[in-house]
């Protein structure tokens, strides 16, 4: 087990690289990293094995305080890969693998029983440890790189963005691989990135950083769930998070369509008319071509009634909505927080296609994966005073 217990870093020159992180990692989770550069994920993964020491806190491993061990000591039970994971040319396949086993002096038999247990385990031939590098694929050179990480048999691996300058798709065989081994062999992997896919797919548990600050530390399922803010948010991206929940989507899915509409041009008899068989007591007005362009209620016509004469005399001009395709939980919330009991829905030609009422929202408002309303302040309601303008 890895613990972080208000853990800070501040470097010489007065830069503040992490300030109070606490974590807990349990063994044989694998643990990414992930952030904007700069954020203090490396400064973070090497405090574990003090090449960076905490200015403030305490890091545990197994309960022990790591600056009361002797480092040299702590880094031989700790296995450290940086960048591309470059083989020796000049070594043999056998020697690069025991690279690490062999500065531990471990015995020959030891040795080379370990080799070959790995190198089977990437369905390579064990003749191939004799062989030197540039007498192998590029992708075999790359899985003997993983296997060399483990071949130490050190309970806790720090890997920093060790497939960040490979092809896509050779960093798919590898980032498989790892995570392959890594949860057969129960490891502990802690792991940098910048890349969200790569922390999705290996992650047990992603540790988001902004600004030497842990913004949200759980399993990918729970942070696509419920991600903890909107730097989290746009970290995902709204794909990912669509992907994640197809069952909440935008507001098309479930707006009744075709709601009841009048054009300006109209009486208010006819207004009236429609409301009647409808039994509502308002009627969007849309012009000949669908757009939205206001409201008329029944309590507008009954106090106008005497003086007015159209629909386009009496309605009113500022009637908010949302656009076709708004998530849903945007939606949700600006509702919610405005109080309204529907809202109405216009395609990208502002027209009315459809109408989300809070009915309809009900079953789905109950449950607080949509975070705190009060975010909904910051997001603006379009109104249709914005269509009448811009024409
Ligand atoms: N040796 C150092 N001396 C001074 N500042 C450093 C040093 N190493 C990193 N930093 C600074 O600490 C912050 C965090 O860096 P780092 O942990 O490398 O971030 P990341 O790995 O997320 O890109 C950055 O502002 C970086 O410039
Ligand atoms: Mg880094």
């Amino acid at each position: 087990m890895i613990e972080f217990k208000n853990v800070s870093k501040t470097y010489k020159d007065g830069t503040k690289a992490v300030e109070n992180i606490n974590l807990t990692f349990n063994d044989g989770e694998f643990i990414v990293f992930i952030g904007t550069s700069g954020s203090g994920k490396t400064t973070s993964m090497r405090m574990i094995n003090r090449m960076n020491e905490p200015t403030k806190g305490q890091i545990l491993i197994d309960g022990e305080d790591i600056m009361k061990k002797d480092p040299v000591e702590l880094r031989r039970g700790i296995g450290y890969v940086i960048q591309q994971i470059g083989l020796m040319p000049h070594m043999t396949v056998y020697d690069n693998i025991t690279l690490v086993p062999k500065l531990l002096k471990w015995p020959e038999e030891k040795k080379r029983a370990k080799a070959e247990e790995l190198i089977k385990r990437v369905d390579l031939p064990v003749e191939f440890l004799d062989r030197y590098p540039n007498e192998l694929s590029g992708g075999q050179q790359q899985r003997i790189g993983v296997i060399r990480a483990l071949a130490a048999d050190q309970d806790i691996i720090l890997m920093d963005e060790p497939f960040g300058a490979l092809d896509p798709i050779t960093r798919d065989a590898l980032q498989e691989l790892v995570k392959h081994l890594q949860s057969e062999m129960g490891r502990t992997v802690v792991f940098v990135t910048h890349d969200m896919d790569e922390a999705l797919q290996l992650a047990d548990r992603i540790v988001i950083m902004q600004q030497g600050k842990v913004v949200q530390f759980d399993t990918p399922d729970n942070i696509l769930a419920n991600p903890a803010n909107k730097f989290v948010e746009d970290f995902l991206g709204e794909d990912r998070l669509l992907q994640a929940r197809p069952s909440i989507q935008t507001v098309d899915q479930i707006m009744l369509k075709n709601p009841a509409s009048v054009t300006p041009g109209k009486s208010l008899q006819d207004a009236i008319r429609i409301m009647r068989d409808r039994k509502i007591d308002s009627l969007f007005v849309t012009d000949d071509s669908g757009v939205l362009k206001g409201l008329v209620g029944l309590e507008a016509i009954d106090r106008y009634r005497k003086t007015a004469t159209s629909v386009g005399d009496v309605m009113e001009h500022e009637v908010r909505f949302v656009r076709s395709g708004t998530l849903l939980r945007d939606t949700v919330q600006r509702m919610l927080k405005i109080g309204f009991k529907n809202i109405p829905v216009v395609d990208q030609n502002d027209r009315l296609i459809g109408l989300v009422t809070r009915g309809s929202l009900a079953e789905i408002v109950y449950d607080n994966i949509w975070g705190d309303i009060e975010d909904a302040k910051d997001l603006p309601l379009e109104t249709t005073a914005d269509i009448n303008s811009g024409q």
